[in-house]
């Protein structure tokens, strides 16, 4: 017998949820407290369930996983993605992921995280080169740079900073086309007309090129570097022995490159804006990294005993998780804890609002980094956090980017002090990941380490 569940009514009936149009990170967090962690609202014709219950979860991502495939949001990715991990589906996805997963083995992070220090050591000196007294920088914009060139130079190897550069900008404007067209979907007949599409199609065209030259080079190369492409390259099918095509290199590459860089910066923004509001924080990452380092720079080794930086960046990305939400869509009906889901539905697992559910948070709304002390996460419900997803299509960069973001916020704490501007808006944007809408600026210093000592 299906049950009842609470339904949103607004003052629109067809469109109840029209707050959810306009920022679905806000909305999804006060709803949940007002409605529970499992509710409808009608949209159009569509019936939209915003989940935060884990029971739900489960039952979507893990248990009965195989009825769902990715939202219809997702499909914009496609026109720059092609069909790599994040847009594909079913058997051709199965594959994909184990040719790809071999790459994320610990043993190659280890090299990849040898390629991640060359880079990060050279980004904290051009950093240091702009630290003007009273001029501001945009740390927004500084970590994507960082990162697109922490996931440039492990995949492809490139440290042409002139590639680097074209790559970036390219890459940038494509994502910031396709975030349009997936947040404002209305708007998509006119970016045929305005010229937008025309000249998004030239730059991927222009991507395309560089890349299928960098895979060509690659295969002739007798003395290829330990890279992500080099792996890509190298994975066979168990069952069939073959091995990935251009086409599909690129797409995985691609794909890589887009998942890999924005959810790491945002992260990092985050907390650099975090850490400026709480010193004490601070303070105790510097003694961690002081008595782990001292003044070296960090080895693989190392990452496991920067214990408290990792329970800092695990609170950033549970106040602010860079992919905020999941959406799927039923391929049949189905029936999750009594209540029918119509093949059409959309089903919005908010993440954000489950990491803010005060029902497994001791302080939901503050930064807290011992909510992730060893003795809070064994007793907490495992689902309850979930940054990187869950199931057979949690993200497959979870380690890379962890150990990226520990390198990172390390290196940039240690080395430099942060203080946010005054007055500058600081806000949430949640697009395909949840942006700081104004940037996050910042007066940025060199810090005297030797001073420190005394
Ligand atoms: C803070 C950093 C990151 C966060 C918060 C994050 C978050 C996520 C989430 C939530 C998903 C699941 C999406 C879904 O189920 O619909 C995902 C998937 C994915 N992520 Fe990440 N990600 C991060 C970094 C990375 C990095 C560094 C890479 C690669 C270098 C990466 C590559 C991918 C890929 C390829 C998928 C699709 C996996 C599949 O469907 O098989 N991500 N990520």
């Amino acid at each position: 017998m299906p049950t009842n569940i609470p339904v949103l009514k607004g003052k629109n009936p067809l469109l109840p949820g029209v707050g959810f149009l306009r920022n679905p990170f806000e909305f999804t967090i006060k709803q949940a407290q007002e409605m529970g962690d499992f509710f409808m609202m009608p949209f159009l014709t569509r019936k939209i369930f915003i989940i935060t219950n884990h029971e739900v979860v489960a039952h979507v991502l893990q248990k009965n996983q195989k009825n769902y495939i990715k939202s219809p949001a997702y499909r914009q990715l496609r026109l720059a993605l092609g069909t790599g991990l994040v847009t594909s589906e079913g058997e051709y996805w199965r594959r994909q992921r184990r040719l790809v997963q071999p790459a994320f083995y610990k043993t190659q992070l280890e090299d990849l995280f040898r390629g991640m220090v060359v880079v990060a050591e050279k980004y904290m000196a051009e950093l240091e080169g702009k630290c003007v007294s009273g001029v501001p920088l945009d740390m927004a914009k500084e970590m994507m740079a960082a990162t697109a060139r922490i996931v440039l130079k492990t995949l492809f190897s490139t440290e042409n900073t002139a590639d680097i550069n074209e790559m970036y900008l390219v890459m940038m404007d494509a994502q910031d086309y396709l975030t349009y067209r997936t947040v404002k979907p209305y708007f998509i007949p006119l970016t045929y007309l305005n010229g937008k599409h025309r000249k998004f199609k030239k730059d991927i065209a222009w991507f395309d090129g560089y890349i299928y030259k960098l895979i060509a080079e690659r295969r002739n190369d007798p003395n290829p570097p330990n890279d992500l492409l080099t792996m890509l390259l190298a994975s066979k099918d168990e069952e069939t022995g073959e091995a990935m095509s251009d086409r599909a290199l690129r797409d995985e590459a691609v794909t890589l490159f887009a998942a890999g860089h924005e959810t790491s910066a945002t992260m990092l923004s985050w907390a650099l804006w975090l850490l400026s509001q709480h010193s004490e924080v601070v303070q105790e990452m510097r003694d961690e990294i002081a008595e782990v380092l001292e003044d070296r720079m960090p080895g693989f080794e190392d990452l496991r005993k920067l214990t408290y930086t990792m329970q800092v960046i695990q609170e950033v990305m549970r106040l602010f998780p860079p992919g905020f939400a999941i959406g799927r869509q039923p391929i049949a009906e189905d029936e999750i804890l009594g209540v029918k889901i119509p093949k059409s539905a959309i089903m919005f697992i908010s993440i954000a609002a489950m990491h803010r559910d005060p029902r497994y948070w001791e302080r939901p709304t503050d930064f807290y980094p011992e909510h992730f002390t060893p003795e809070r996460e064994k007793t907490r419900q495992k689902v309850a956090y979930m940054p990187f997803g869950a199931g057979p299509r949690m993200c497959i960069g979870n380690h890379f980017a962890l150990m990226e973001m520990q390198l990172l916020l390390t290196l940039l704490v240690r080395q430099f002090d942060f203080e946010s501007v005054e007055g500058h808006p600081v806000e949430a944007e949640p697009l395909i990941t949840l942006k700081p809408k104004y940037g996050i600026l910042m007066h940025v210093s060199k810090r005297r380490m030797m001073a420190e000592k005394v």
